[in-house]
């Protein structure tokens, strides 16, 4: 296999948490790849030589965003609803039901095709890594080809057959739940690494404490990591959140609406907070305060959450820079809760940072430094390096 040096790196961000702000920022440093893998680091001038040079000519060179939410898995279109949002209608996770539907009736080859295209649209954006859940098949032979598809591009995939209660089952609420926990999950397993929840009070469609409890406790009596949709929706009490904590889950997921007893709850625990400022952006929600969260100590990741209901964008980079704008993360946090942070949401610590021995996951910047991520928003900088 050829060894690859990268030079002319104005900006090498490597993330790591011993430095000030976490970065672990060089700039004299050049990269070897070999095998797939960092295989040095050092000054520029000490590079060694290669069987092939990448000039990055004054850019920066970051870690591959890891994108630790996302929904890729559907066919056919929303934009509708979008529009009618736009003119005041709130949004309540009842279209679920229309992109469940048309998921349903696309065959196995139009869905990888639309799995394959989105992941083209993330990488060409700077993300290498990207969890996937299912959640719009609802059945067990539609949950099941999800995360059969979804595993073909990714090992971070996620069983979601509680979304919400299908149609179908809308009268029959606890006998989903019962499905859900058993024979669906049963045959999800083997294609799942996670289970996730959509957990809100007072919701015909998404699911009650006491039902996402049944839902995770199953899960992870068979093996699965835990994630949970908590605190979405309204201002009232979430139960997301304590339900998250109280079970160990590696995250909870939007968290636009906490309480200080939630921020407390969060700080006291391992559980990652992930927000998603491109829902709060794409249904004119209130957006959390990420800076209050950092200050009690919180671990917070950031993630596109890319569905076709409540943010339809595969953007990193946008990500970045609504958490800066609109949750109060300087850009440097917001980086890293974009690379490091959604690693560690997903239990990893091998990728989300530059590291010997790591995997290359590279992105480039094309500016001198990451602060243009936020500074130059919804302009395509970050690309993922093929090395
Ligand atoms: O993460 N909240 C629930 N699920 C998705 C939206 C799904 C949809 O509307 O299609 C979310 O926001
Ligand atoms: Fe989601």
């Amino acid at each position: 296999m050829t060894a690859t040096v990268i030079t002319g790196i104005a900006e090498l961000v490597t993330c790591d948490d011993s430095t000030d702000d976490r970065l672990g920022i060089r700039t004299d440093a050049a990269v070897v790849v070999q095998d797939g893998r960092v295989a040095w680091i050092g000054p520029d001038a000490q590079a060694p030589s290669a069987d092939r040079r990448i000039d990055v000519d004054g850019r920066a060179l970051v870690p591959g965003f890891v994108d630790s939410h996302s929904h890729l898995v559907f066919a056919g279109d929303r934009s509708a609803e979008f529009a009618a949002r736009m003119t005041g209608q709130p949004y309540d996770g009842g279209g679920i039901a229309e992109t469940v539907s048309a998921t349903r009736a696309a065959s196995d080859e139009q869905l990888r095709a639309l799995i394959a295209h989105r992941v083209a649209e993330m990488r060409a954006q700077g993300t290498t890594t990207v969890e996937i859940k299912s959640g719009y098949g609802l059945s067990v032979a539609d949950e099941v080809r999800a995360l059969r598809l979804a595993a073909e591009v990714t090992t971070e995939t996620t069983f979601l057959g509680a979304h919400v209660v299908p149609p179908e089952w809308r009268h029959r609420r606890a006998d989903y739940v019962d499905l859900v926990s058993g024979e669906m999950l049963g045959a999800a397993v083997p294609y799942a690494r996670w289970i996730d929840v959509f957990c809100e009070p007072g919701s015909p469609y998404a699911f009650d404490a006491d039902e996402a409890r049944t839902v995770l406790e199953a899960g992870r009596a068979a093996g699965l990591g835990l994630r949970v949709h908590g605190n979405q929706l309204g201002p009232g009490p979430g139960p997301g959140v304590q339900l998250a904590v109280q079970l160990g889950a590696a995250s909870v997921d939007h968290c636009t609406h906490l309480t200080d007893g939630d921020v407390d709850a969060l700080a006291g625990s391992g559980t990652v907070a992930t927000l998603l400022p491109g829902v709060e952006f794409c249904t004119r929600s209130p957006f959390p305060d990420a800076a209050r969260l950092l200050a009690a100590g919180v671990s917070v990741a950031l993630a596109t959450d890319c569905n076709p209901g409540t943010c339809y964008s595969s953007s990193m980079p946008l990500m970045i820079a609504l958490a800066v704008r609109e949750m109060g993360l300087t850009p440097a946090q917001a980086l890293y809760a974009a690379t490091a942070g959604s690693a560690r949401s997903l239990g990893r610590d091998d990728i989300g940072r530059i590291v010997v021995g790591g995997p290359a996951d590279l992105a480039v910047v094309d500016a001198p430094s990451h602060l243009h991520l936020a500074y130059r928003p919804g302009v395509p900088l970050a690309a993922a390096l093929a090395v």
